[in-house]
């Protein structure tokens, strides 16, 4: 990766867990440490502009002394990047005797919002101005995980796409015929192309080796239970989890039943979540006795926090996934933490390996060196999946 590449932090959890605010938090540190930050949120409520006190904006704009907030116009961006889309979307959906539908309603596409703020993420980290970049992302990782898609739809694409094109071109009469609505132009393709192009792009980007995502968790039995899920998918899917943030913990003291209660089974949780997520830190904020909002507020949060560590540091230890391919060794390691052996699955299929974990499957494209050999033995131990492949290739 190029000098140049800021240092991006992921924040994902569970709706509600306090997402937003540790964001925020991070990025205000990390400018009063004299980064220049970008803070964006993938949601379109507008909650980052509220914890930091300040007003959104489309475009970034300066928060705090190097802390930039940009809320990304969903609206906006899309006409400006994927109007040719839209309108080829909008031309075949009045062709079928459909009403006009507007672009409002295309954006509500599951995921599209926080998709369209990746791109744009990626745009403002191509500028080269940004030494951090802090990205408040939707509940539970979801739009992380949609980003696997252009993955697996890689290889077909990249295949399929320069046929397709002329065949396209040549049936485009018989199909406008038939079916009667207009075949896709180049424009239109182009479009797509791109579109796939981008999206490969953020997730080259999310997954790269300054990039890393922290968990947010409250230490509660549901909560901690879908953060160990998380955990597992983002790693099956090649994002690097650095760390986990335990917050709203209740602070020991006073004698109230109801107190006591509550820390005694937070720090039943915090023990459990310390032992799961281990080697990963778990820094704990406690349960303020206000809504930390604003600068200060922000700072402070930070600083209990983080403590004396630079949580700006690039990620340490492996990446998710490893492949070797030297001498008489090939291999694929993939870490799925937390998995249970009884929800891995593995299939081979043709150049591809279909990895399933619970209910999240990830299809990866093989390397040349492994593609063209027939796999030994794989193994499921201390939470890496290890894929051997045969030593004499063909
Ligand atoms: N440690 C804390 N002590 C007290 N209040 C907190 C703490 N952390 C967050 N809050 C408050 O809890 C509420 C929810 O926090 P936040 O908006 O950061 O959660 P979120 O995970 O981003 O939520 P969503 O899933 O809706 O985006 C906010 O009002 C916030 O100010
Ligand atoms: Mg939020």
């Amino acid at each position: 990766m190029s000098a140049q590449s800021p240092r991006i932090l992921l924040f994902t959890g569970k709706g509600g867990v306090g997402k937003t605010t540790v964001a925020a938090a991070t990025a205000t540190l990390a400018a009063r440490r004299g980064l220049k930050t970008l803070v964006v949120s993938t949601d379109t409520a507008h909650s980052l502009a509220d914890a930091l006190g300040v007003p959104g904006s489309a475009e970034p704009a300066e928060a705090a002394p190097g802390l930039y907030l940009q809320q990304v116009d969903t609206q906006r961006a899309l006409e400006r990047h994927w109007g040719d889309l839209q309108e080829y979307a909008r031309g075949v959906l009045a062709e079928l005797g459909l009403d006009e539908v507007t672009s409002e309603e295309l954006t509500v596409l599951p995921g599209a919002e926080e998709v369209i703020a990746l791109l744009e993420l990626r745009e403002q980290v191509r500028t080269g101005r940004w030494d951090v970049v802090v990205v408040d992302c939707a509940p539970t990782a979801e739009t992380l995980r949609l980003l696997a898609l252009p993955e697996a739809l890689d290889w077909h694409v990249s295949r399929l796409l320069p046929a397709g094109r002329k065949l396209m071109r040549a049936l485009a009469p018989v199909i406008r015929h038939v079916a009667k609505f207009s075949v896709p132009d180049d424009s239109v393709v182009n479009a797509g192309e791109r579109l796939h192009a981008g999206l490969m792009g953020v997730r080259e980007l999310l997954t790269g080796d300054n990039s890393s995502v922290r968990l947010v968790l409250t230490p509660e039995a549901v909560v901690v239970a879908e953060a160990r899920r998380t955990f597992t998918s983002l790693s099956l899917y090649g994002y690097r989890v650095d760390g986990v943030v335990a917050n709203r913990v209740f602070p020991e003291g006073g004698s109230d039943e109801w107190r006591s209660g509550w820390v005694r089974a937070q720090s039943r949780h915090l023990a459990s979540v310390e032992e799961s997520f281990a080697p990963l830190p778990v820094h704990k904020v406690p349960y303020l006795p206000a809504e930390p909002v604003g600068p200060e507020a922000l700072a402070a949060l930070a600083a209990e926090l983080y403590g004396d560590e630079d949580p700006f540091a690039p990620p340490a230890g492996e990446p998710p996934l490893t492949i070797r391919s030297e001498g008489e060794i090939h291999e694929l390691t993939l870490a799925l933490p937390l998995a249970d052996k009884s929800e891995v699955d593995l299939a081979r299929k043709g150049d591809e390996l279909i990895v399933t974990a619970g209910s999240y499957r990830r299809v990866l494209a093989l390397p040349a060196a492994l593609a063209r050999r027939s796999i030994r033995d794989a193994a499921l131990r201390d939470g890496h999946l290890r894929v051997r492949f045969e030593a004499g290739g063909a």
